[in-house]
């Protein structure tokens, strides 16, 4: 701590009223020790409305956001409370060393008395000390906490996500999901841990420093604070500006977020119809409007910071005045309105930043909004209650849909209407109909990605929303649409199917999907890492991948969604044998417009807009001459024998 003459720039009229080393109150990227953390002083101006229709200014008061996140401390409060105390002690500390100093310039100074110095200098430096000492505690026990804060709430919304369905993610862009989930959670620290400390901060230091002005010149601490309203005044000026600006900046930030990734997931499709330019009109476009936001957010905030300093010289300016009519009287030498001055520099800081909290905290609640409509959105479906969860059981793979409705939520038509299916342990199920007709629907219900709205999705009799989540996914294994890849090696690829399982398991899975061969000719074999947008492997290899994974799982339910498609006749072919070693013993619905393999089906159902409109064998149905028989007929130039040829037998091979 150091105290140094603050005086108002005879030059500018202007005072500096800033300690040594306190960051200016503007400082863009202050953390959690700062009193008045004003990330948002400086938000941008969004004029581009961009894809998603936000509201420009947060709707959410401050104090309800805070009321939100202030639970996640819980664990941290104590320590929170000893930053408070360091804060306080402080900025008591500050206070005697102002005392002292001015008992330094009142009696060693003025009177030019060295052996009236030792003793003041003596406590001063002491006092001087300990401020460091305190400082440096409260500051880094702030940092840790705050940091905690952020790691607990990041924990928290992204456990959170993971539950939520597949359409919350279809109607967010990800860049801007991928901001709320970085850049708002900051701006919420900001609100909590370090809003708390800033304002215990400024309020026990504006309270010390104004007890010491008045206890040093009653008189002209009055003439300071009788302009000290106008800073709230600004202050409440600038609220509804900074409000909304602050919000859109988030937006921005997330639709620049938005563009980067996209363009980077399509850059085949940039390439291939020569869209660069378009993409670079797309990022320009997002990135002018992030730039004339930032620039007007930047000048508002000069704009308030330069009146404040106008304000700050007013009332500097007030107390000179007034300190001149008190030495013309002889009430007072120039030393004292000099020590008095210099005090100033330390009384405005806090009282300006009382002013600039609720600023601050109106313009994290912007972050906060953002992130609590993310927390807001409820998973679709839940883990049934303790109470009314079924226990575990060894599950045999009866699966059955009865009389099933479904309607995606928020769109006008059911995708599913009475839906009845049944599928006994180890039989073949073959769905099958048009594009859009439902088909990929009937699998989310089956791994309760939703509930139906009508009707039950039972396994082995048990309705769906008694059995535990994590039981139910345990037991039936999903090969999605799209072939699902991690960001990790072949190996970790295949593993992530069965936690703890062997090298060896995985090589056996690996070999049972026909994958082993491929994937040994790589230069680096298992330990290839593969990338979902730059995978160097074919699509059928990439499905081949999948089916070990779902191998290694070896649930007694499989649920294949259309596991041929996209693949030409002979990387087709190639994943058929692996397919039914795949479905061998297990009770597997498959989707698919692919009709290779249903003559193999113990039962095929035809969906059409979300009805079942033909129930029986592959001849059954050819027989009947319906929807079936022209699916197959308008197939029939690009079926191969893979599947129909007796040969080929369902089972290991
Ligand atoms: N998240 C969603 N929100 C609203 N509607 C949806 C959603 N997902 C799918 N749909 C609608 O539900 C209907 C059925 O979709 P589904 O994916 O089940 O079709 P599908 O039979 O699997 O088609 P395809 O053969 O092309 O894969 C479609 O009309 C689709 O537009
Ligand atoms: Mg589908």
């Amino acid at each position: 701590m150091q105290l140094r003459l603050v005086v108002a720039d005879p030059a500018t009229g202007r005072g500096r009223h800033r300690r040594p080393g306190r960051p200016r109150p503007y400082g863009r990227h202050q953390r959690a020790v700062q009193p008045l953390p004003e990330e948002y002083a400086y938000a941008p101006v969004i004029t581009e409305g961009g894809e998603e229709a936000e509201p420009t200014a947060p709707q959410l008061p401050a104090r309800l956001a805070f009321r939100r996140f202030w639970p996640l401390t819980k664990g941290d409060r104590r320590w929170i409370v000893l930053i408070c105390v360091c804060v306080i002690a402080a900025a008591l500390a500050e206070t005697a060393a102002i005392l002292l100093f001015s008992d330094l310039t009142d009696n060693a100074l003025r009177q030019g008395s060295l052996s009236a110095f030792w003793s003041p200098a003596a406590q001063w430096l002491a006092v001087a000390v300990l401020g460091a000492g305190v400082g440096y505690a409260g500051n880094s026990l702030a940092v840790w906490t705050a940091e905690r804060f952020v790691m607990r709430l990041r924990a928290r919304v992204f456990g959170h996500v993971q539950d939520l369905p597949p359409h919350f993610f279809s109607r967010h862009r990800q860049g801007d999901l991928l901001e709320r989930l970085t850049g708002d959670i900051d701006a919420i620290e900001q609100m909590v841990v370090s809003g708390v400390v800033g304002t215990v901060s400024a309020i026990f230091s504006t309270v010390f420093f104004s007890v010491a002005a008045f206890t040093l010149r009653w008189d002209l601490a009055l003439a300071t604070f009788v302009l000290a309203p106008l800073f709230w005044l600004a202050a409440r000026r600038f609220s509804g500006r900074i409000k909304s600006v602050a919000r859109e900046e988030r937006v921005a930030d997330g639709a620049i977020t938005s563009v980067v990734e996209e363009s980077l997931a399509n850059v085949v499709l940039t390439q291939a119809y020569n869209r660069k330019g378009a993409e670079e009109d797309r990022l320009r476009r997002e990135a002018g409007a992030w730039m004339r936001a930032s620039v007007s957010g930047a000048r508002m905030s000069e704009l308030y910071e330069q009146l404040v300093e106008v304000i700050e010289t007013l009332c500097v300016l007030a107390v000179i005045g007034l300190g001149a009519w008190e030495i013309s009287q002889g009430r007072m030498t120039i030393g004292q309105l000099l020590a008095f001055a210099a005090f100033l520099g330390y009384l405005y800081p806090p009282i300006r930043n009382l002013g600039q909290l609720g600023l601050t905290l109106t313009a994290a609640t912007a972050g906060a909004e953002r992130l609590l409509e993310v927390l807001d959105a409820e998973p679709a479906v839940r883990d049934p209650a303790p109470g009314a969860a079924v226990q575990p059981w060894r599950v045999h793979g009866t699966v059955e849909f009865d009389r099933v409705g479904f309607r995606y939520p928020g769109a006008e038509r059911p995708t599913l209407a009475g839906v009845s299916l049944a599928a006994r342990p180890g039989e073949f199920v073959l769905i099958t109909g048009a594009s859009g007709a439902g088909k990929s629907t009937v699998s989310k219900l089956l791994l309760r990605f939703y509930d139906p709205g009508e009707g039950y999705v039972r396994l082995d009799g048990v309705p769906l929303h008694a059995v535990p989540l994590t039981f139910l996914r345990d037991h039936v294994t999903l090969l999605p649409q799209e072939t699902l890849i991690l960001h990790d090696t072949i190996r970790e690829n295949i593993a992530c199917g069965r936690p703890g399982a062997s090298d060896h398991d995985v090589v056996r899975a690996a070999r049972d999907a026909a994958a082993d061969e491929f994937i040994r000719a790589l230069p680096q074999g298992y330990d290839t890492r593969i990338d979902p947008h730059t995978a160097q492997l074919s699509g059928g290899q990439l499905q081949r991948i999948a089916i070990a994974r779902a191998m290694l799982r070896n649930a007694p339910v499989l649920v294949l969604d259309e596991p041929t498609t996209g693949l030409d006749a002979l990387a087709a072919r190639r994943v058929v044998r692996p397919l039914r070693r795949l479905m061998a013993g297990r009770t597997t619905i498959m989707i698919t417009h692919d009709l290779n393999l249903a003559p193999d089906a113990d039962r095929i159902l035809v969906l059409d807009h979300g009805r079942l409109v033909e129930t029986g064998t592959h001849h059954e149905l050819l027989a009947l001459g319906g929807a079936y028989a022209r699916l197959h007929g308008s197939q029939n130039g690009s079926l191969t024998d893979t599947g129909s040829h007796p040969t080929v037998q369902l089972g290991p091979s």
